[in-house]
């Protein structure tokens, strides 16, 4: 099901606007977030970038969601904990509130649960969770935010993964050209990415995956991405890609040498190689890209589209798009879902 909100505002819009299945974000509310209070957000900001949270203390969640770059760390595979690699590319945490399941795999299913993840995470945070609840409750100031947050000043791992949800839940990218140009706005729009919109919602068929609010179907799709070269370089990665298919019971997890996406949640053929597909909303800002960051620029990944995928792949076809109209989609692209900038007040850590 999807949400009902745009399905109303299809419903709603005139007729000779926003013609495709792209519809104004605007007015669509944030799922969860009418409930968190300023109290609880000012908490899960402090945590996000409380660098406590890693075993080492070198780390927060900001160091590879870094909100000047998009809410990512602007690397093809992210930033590790020290000596050890990890295996994906840093996902931007820009409207992930509006997603059914997160990670690339899908392998969470709310921000509260997901955020326990990266702190146990040998090859992330690596922190011991029973210390970190130690730390937390040893800083008077936090014990003091627990009370009012929470109503008593009990630190556990559950309410640290509750407030940075909360914060979370704030990073939404409003106030794009193309929510103004859907709601009538024409000139919200140049010439150029007006024509990469058309591109968009017709011959190029992005909007069969990419609709919404949010630009996405929340669901994982196999197009063949291909390997990042590093993978088979670095037995650093390998390592890790081996580790995590182990605690997901893949079998032949030691000779396991690509990224089986989302069959290592399932174990269903269908999934093998499939990732979800992301939101394009601040795409700009969020280069590399790709579940691996194979691709450094949007000139890539839209070859890649306009080529029908990688090999052998089954959920797409190949569109003729010439040099033109490859620059019209990427103006749509860049200039079209670059929403107003989330401005971070940094918060001071106890
Ligand atoms: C060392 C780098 C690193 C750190 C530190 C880190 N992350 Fe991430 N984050 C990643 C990577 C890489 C992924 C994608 C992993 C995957 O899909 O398997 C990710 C995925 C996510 C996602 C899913 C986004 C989506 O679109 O599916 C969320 C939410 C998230 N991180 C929040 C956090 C929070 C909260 C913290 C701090 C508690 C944190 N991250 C710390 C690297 C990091
Ligand atoms: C069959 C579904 C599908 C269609 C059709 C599709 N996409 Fe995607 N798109 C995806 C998936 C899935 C990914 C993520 C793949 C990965 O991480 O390996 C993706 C990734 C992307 C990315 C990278 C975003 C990031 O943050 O890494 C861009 C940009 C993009 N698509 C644009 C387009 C454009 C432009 C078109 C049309 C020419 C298009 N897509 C058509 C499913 C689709």
């Amino acid at each position: 099901m999807r949400p009902i909100g745009w399905l109303l505002a299809i419903l709603v819009l005139p007729a000779s606007v926003g013609a495709g299945p792209l519809v104004p974000f605007d007015s669509v509310p944030v799922p969860g977030r009418e409930s968190d209070s300023p109290a609880l957000v000012e908490l899960g900001k402090q945590f996000f970038f409380d660098r406590r949270l890693s075993g080492d203390g070198t780390m927060s969640c900001g160091t590879c969601h870094d909100p000047d770059m998009g809410f990512s760390d602007g690397l093809d595979i992210s930033l590790n904990y020290p000596t050890t690699r990890n295996w994906r590319n840093s996902p931007t945490l820009i409207n992930t509130a509006l997603q059914k399941s997160l990670f690339h795999d899908g392998r969470a299913a709310t921000l509260e649960e997901q955020a326990l993840f990266p702190m146990m995470s040998a090859f992330e945070m690596n922190q011991n969770l029973d210390y970190l609840e130690e730390e937390i409750r040893a800083v008077p100031e936090y014990e003091a935010a627990f009370a009012v947050a929470f109503g008593d000043p009990d630190v556990t791992r559950e309410r640290i993964a509750k407030a940075i949800a909360a914060f979370e839940r704030t990073l939404i990218s409003r106030g794009a050209p193309l929510d103004r140009f859907l709601a009538g706005d024409e000139a919200a729009l140049s010439p150029e990415a007006q024509q990469g919109y058309q591109l968009f919602v017709g011959k190029g068929n992005c909007s069969q995956c990419h609709f919404g609010p949010n630009l996405m179907d929340d669901r994982f799709h196999a197009l063949m991405v291909p390997e990042n070269p590093e993978h088979l370089a670095d037995p650093r990665i390998t390592a890790t890609r081996r580790f995590v298919a182990k605690l997901y019971g893949f079998e032949d997890f030691r000779t396991l040498d690509e990224d089986p996406g989302r069959y290592l949640i399932t174990k269903e053929q269908k999934d093998w190689k499939a990732f979800k597909t992301p939101t394009l909303r601040d795409v700009a800002k969020t280069a590399p890209y790709m579940h691996n960051g194979v691709f450094a620029t949007l000139d890539q990944v839209i070859d890649f589209f306009a080529a029908g995928g990688g090999e052998n792949n089954r959920a797409l076809q190949p569109v003729l798009l010439d040099a033109q109209e490859r620059q019209q989609l990427r103006s749509f692209l860049e200039e079209g879902l670059t929403g107003a900038e989330i401005v971070i007040d940094y918060p001071k850590i106890p």
